[in-house]
């Protein structure tokens, strides 16, 4: 019988209704870094979704890379995602917290007394951050020029993370998923083009390269037990200013075999060749290395995100290339997104004039097509 979005899973042990996964989608509309009242509409209205995943939350101050996200190391912090997760589950929803610590992806602006942001390496990316400028106004600023983390001090940003999990177990979320996509800060561990490293945390071996990634995977499976704990990763990813690196094929080669061991609940691949007007190469190896990862890890759920369609997400769930497929704009315009797909109702296209900012507009005013109530 063909498999597709509606079957339901389970998740190592967490009973999804349906296969269709609410990607994680920063919207930079927490004016006091802490889940407000417009959070809790926003995630309550997307509850029908199999899983959730919540927006990028900094486990620290360091670990923020963008103005008006809200994190998940202070008191206030996890009282307000509490009520976003109370939301949910009272609709019968689940939901995961992104981890995030975006490394040199920040501004000075956005760190405690305006020091420089940590990272593998002392290079700039050269990228833009959405800080404060020089004015004081909030806007796009050039990244600033990191420093690189010295190795007494990787173990801290590790324990940072596994405080960030605990938390996040203690604001309700249903598990954890690990930022390791998209130029933030595992990347900048994993890429061989930015680790410029020579101590165990670099040093030119894929072991080295991949050891602080591993290092918070323990630790977070530590605080919360590994069927509680996804990774999001995005291989060949150039997203950021990331430069394309020959070595992608050995370091996520490498990194899915000791997450095998591991057992974790998902690994969350994010197809970016989209975004890199792709001839269609990157997608090829990109596929070519999910079907590698599954077969090393049966016991691990592969989610994959970017572009998905319904008719796409349903052969690639019954062809057994994935398991479960994540939506990122199209929940941003749909929040009913599964009765969408269920009964055929048509897409309201999304709007990137609202992504970021802006308040209510984009965010928690778009109507259900079915349930008027959401
Ligand atoms: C507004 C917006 C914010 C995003 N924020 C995050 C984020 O915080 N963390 C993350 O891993 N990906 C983030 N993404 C990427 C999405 O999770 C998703 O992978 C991407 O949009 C591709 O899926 P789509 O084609 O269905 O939109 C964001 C995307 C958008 C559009």
């Amino acid at each position: 019988m063909k498999q597709n979005l509606f079957d339901p899973f389970d998740l190592r042990g967490l009973k999804l209704p349906n296969r269709v996964v609410m990607a994680p989608m920063t919207r930079a509309r927490a004016l006091e870094e802490t889940p407000d009242d417009l959070t809790v509409r926003y995630y309550a209205q997307r509850a029908s979704a199999g899983l959730i995943v919540s927006e990028g939350a900094p486990i620290s101050r360091e670990g923020t890379g963008y103005l008006f996200t809200p994190g998940l190391y202070t008191r206030e912090q996890i009282a307000g995602w509490r009520r976003v997760t109370d939301a949910v589950r009272s609709r019968d929803g689940r939901i995961f917290a992104q981890l995030w610590h975006a490394g040199r992806a920040s501004h000075v602006s956005l760190q405690a007394d305006r020091i420089a942001p940590v990272s593998s390496t002392a290079k700039a990316s050269g990228d833009m951050a959405f800080a404060y400028q020089p004015d004081g106004t909030p806007g796009r600023v050039l990244a600033s020029t990191p420093r690189a983390l010295r190795t007494n001090e990787v173990a801290r940003v590790v324990s940072d993370f596994a405080a960030a999990a605990a938390n996040a177990d203690q604001a309700g979320f249903h598990g954890v998923e690990l930022h390791a996509a998209t130029q933030y800060l595992f990347e900048q561990f994993l890429n061989s083009e930015v680790n410029d490293r020579s101590d165990q945390y670099g040093g030119g071996s894929v072991a080295d390269r991949i050891r602080f990634t591993l290092e918070v995977v323990d630790a977070v499976i530590e605080r919360l037990g590994a069927p509680r704990v996804g990774i999001r990763i995005s291989p060949y990813s150039t997203v950021g200013s990331m430069p394309a690196d020959a070595k992608t094929e050995e370091t996520y080669r490498a990194l899915a075999g000791e997450l095998a061991t591991r057992e974790l609940a998902y690994v969350h691949v994010h197809d970016t060749s989209g975004f890199a007007d792709d001839d269609g190469t990157l997608q090829r190896r990109l596929r070519g290395l999910l079907r590698h990862m599954r077969a090393q890890m049966p016991g691990t759920a592969v989610v994959l995100a970017g572009g998905m369609t319904l008719d796409g997400a349903n052969e690639l769930i019954d062809g057994g290339v994935i398991d479960l497929a994540a939506f990122g704009q199209p929940y941003t315009s749909n929040p009913d997104l599964v009765e969408r797909f269920r009964t055929g109702a048509p897409l309201t296209p999304p709007n990137p004039a609202t992504y970021f900012e802006g308040g209510v507009t984009g965010y928690v005013d778009y109507p259900a097509a079915i349930d008027s109530t959401a």
